[in-house]
């Protein structure tokens, strides 16, 4: 009889502290060696609805999508909260894309709250024309044009990729007399979209300084789109929802972020939902001490018998 005690009782609190944890973040994924966590998902349903439907993963290649064209995501630094992105038809030190070839960035209005190049990028517009909405309403020789984080024309223009241009110096310091400048160097909120085609410029460079390090010159910055992502607020929901064991994604009107946990989604987070769910690790731990200590009860009752 007290035989049969002991092998019920520890297979029962053996297969509670073994049942898989089938909510174990399913969203979580890879592409190539980057880990896809929240708030971006590749699976619809999965992660904060700002970010929906915006990566991708192409053969091991993570894809970001957003109205100005594809870019290769080269990393994503969840602590600095930032996305590095690459568009082939970028300007560096070494070559200049005219044709307007650039995706440029531009984003859908509804994802700008959670998304935006960083204040220290620069970005790069050339050979736009005279026409250009940059050169309108800027009264006397206020341009847009300047310095970001001490990235510049001015240094861009020391790089070989415009040694075959014919670069005109003269030209540059002269503008008003003779055309707009042939590099014009803003950061991304006081044009707010940049589109090629629209500011009618041939082609441009992106450049980010990786603060703090400051680098010489425009052969050491590094090419490419810097952006930052924000939640908006401190983000509560997933926070409590990935304290009770959940993973957070978002229902089907892709505004209202839901809780999953395990067979169950939850309006808030996994404590809400019922304990007969069984899927959640805290329940299953205070089952499985309750159930230890139910056993050892019953045992020295039984042995004292
Ligand atoms: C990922 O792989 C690429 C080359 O395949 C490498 O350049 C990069 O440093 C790797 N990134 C990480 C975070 O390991
Ligand atoms: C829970 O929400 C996710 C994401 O929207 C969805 O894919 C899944 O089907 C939902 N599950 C249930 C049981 O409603
Ligand atoms: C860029 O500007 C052109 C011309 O104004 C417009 O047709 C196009 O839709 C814009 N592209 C984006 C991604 O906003
Ligand atoms: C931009 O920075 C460079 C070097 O840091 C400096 O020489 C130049 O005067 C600055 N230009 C403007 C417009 O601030």
């Amino acid at each position: 009889m007290s035989k049969l005690f002991h092998t019920v009782y520890l297979l029962i609190i053996f297969s509670a502290c073994l049942t898989p944890l089938n909510n174990a973040n399913s969203c979580r994924s890879y592409c190539g060696n980057i880990t896809i966590d929240y708030p971006f998902a590749l699976q619809h349903g999965c992660g904060h609805p700002g970010f929906r439907d915006l990566l991708f993963c192409i053969n091991d290649v993570l894809m970001l999508h957003i109205s100005s064209g594809s870019y290769k995501v080269l990393n994503i630094d969840y602590a600095y909260q930032a996305l590095t992105l690459h568009d082939p038809h970028i300007s560096t030190c070494d070559t200049i894309v005219l044709g307007n070839k650039g995706n440029g960035f531009a984003l859908e209005p509804w994802r700008a709250p959670y998304m935006n190049p960083a204040p220290d990028n620069v970005f790069m517009l050339i050979g736009c024309s005279p026409r250009s909405p940059l050169f309108q309403g800027f009264p006397g020789k206020h341009l847009p044009c300047r310095n970001v984080s001490g990235m510049s024309c001015e240094e861009y223009y020391g790089c070989p990729a415009w040694d075959g241009l014919g670069h005109n110096k003269w030209a540059r310091e002269e503008f008003f007399g003779s055309g707009p400048p042939e590099c014009c160097a803003v950061p991304y909120e006081t044009i707010k979209g940049i589109n090629l085609t629209k500011l009618e410029c041939e082609g441009y460079s992106s450049a980010y300084s990786v603060a703090p390090l400051r680098v010489d010159g425009p052969s050491e910055w590094s090419y490419g789109i810097r952006v930052r992502y924000s939640l908006q607020g401190n983000d509560e929901f997933c926070g409590a929802c990935e304290a009770t064991g959940g993973t957070c994604g978002y229902g089907e009107d892709a505004i209202r972020q839901v809780c999953m946990c395990g067979k169950v989604n939850s309006s808030s987070n996994c404590d809400s939902v019922g304990f007969s769910s069984g899927t959640r690790p805290m329940a299953m731990k205070v089952s499985a001490v309750a159930g230890l200590l139910t056993y050892m009860l019953l045992w020295i009752t039984i042995n004292q018998i």
